[in-house]
């Protein structure tokens, strides 16, 4: 085994000794049981590691993540971890949790192809241009943090709109769907304020963030529609993007 990879498991005897010496028993007893009341959907950067800008122990927050934070509807992967931690694990908390300075954002804003993963970085892209009106009016840098927080609204709608916990609320199981943005510049979270814990909160909650982010002045009103990118997006009587 390489030197690096002996460091690992060095430092991996150290954390469990010193864990264990922490707090007797606490192998022991994750073992037999994890019951997190947190679920982490977060960018698989490794910048932003969601237990230790948490404060969060091993058993405390279960955890997703993918390239820029995405939740599709098509995902199992995705879909299956949070049906685990919602019926399984009762999780009373998702945060879907972006970064500033994401390159799977920066590279949807600017067109850059990176590969394999455009495919996937196109439903970030697709965000920017459903909202491009209220992004392309902005300098450079901050049309992409502002993308960064809208790629984060978009998939806590995303998962509030999932089968998974539409059921959970229908069945009256306490659930909230919050969304964050985690600055890499000084390791602070910051809360979106888009929290969703019932089905009638989603719409609202939706155009009210929404609208933090104004137009152009020049680009009309916010009742004007765009056809396609803004589109009426129709779901269960209520209408996402207008
Ligand atoms: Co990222």
């Amino acid at each position: 085994m390489s030197n690096q990879l002996r460091d690992l498991f060095d430092n991996n005897r150290r954390w469990a000794a010193a864990t264990e010496a922490r707090e007797p028993g606490f192998f022991t007893r994750l073992a037999q049981q994890q019951s997190p009341r947190y679920m982490w959907i977060g960018c698989a950067d490794s910048r932003v590691p969601a237990n230790e800008i948490t404060g969060l122990d091993p058993g405390e927050v279960f955890v997703h993540r993918n390239v820029a934070n995405v939740v599709v509807h098509s995902d199992l992967n995705a879909l299956s971890t949070i049906q685990f931690a919602v019926e399984h694990l009762k999780v009373e908390h998702i945060m879907v949790v972006g970064h500033y300075g994401c390159a799977g954002v920066r590279a949807a804003m600017r067109g850059i192809r990176v590969g394999l993963a455009d495919n996937w970085l196109r439903h970030v892209h697709d965000v920017r241009l459903r909202h491009r009106r209220r992004l392309d009016h902005l300098p450079p840098a901050q049309q992409e943090d502002i993308l960064c927080e809208m790629n984060v609204i978009e998939q806590v709608g995303n998962v509030a709109l999932s089968t998974i916990v539409q059921d959970a609320w229908a069945r009256g199981q306490p659930l909230c769907v919050h969304g964050w943005v985690y600055g890499l510049k000084d390791g602070l979270l910051k809360n979106l304020e888009v929290t969703m814990d019932r089905p009638e909160s989603v719409v609202g909650v939706f155009s009210a963030a929404l609208k933090r982010y104004p137009r152009h002045a020049a680009a009309g009103s916010e009742a004007e529609g765009d056809a396609y990118h803004e589109a009426d997006t129709v779901v269960g009587g209520g209408t996402l993007h207008s």
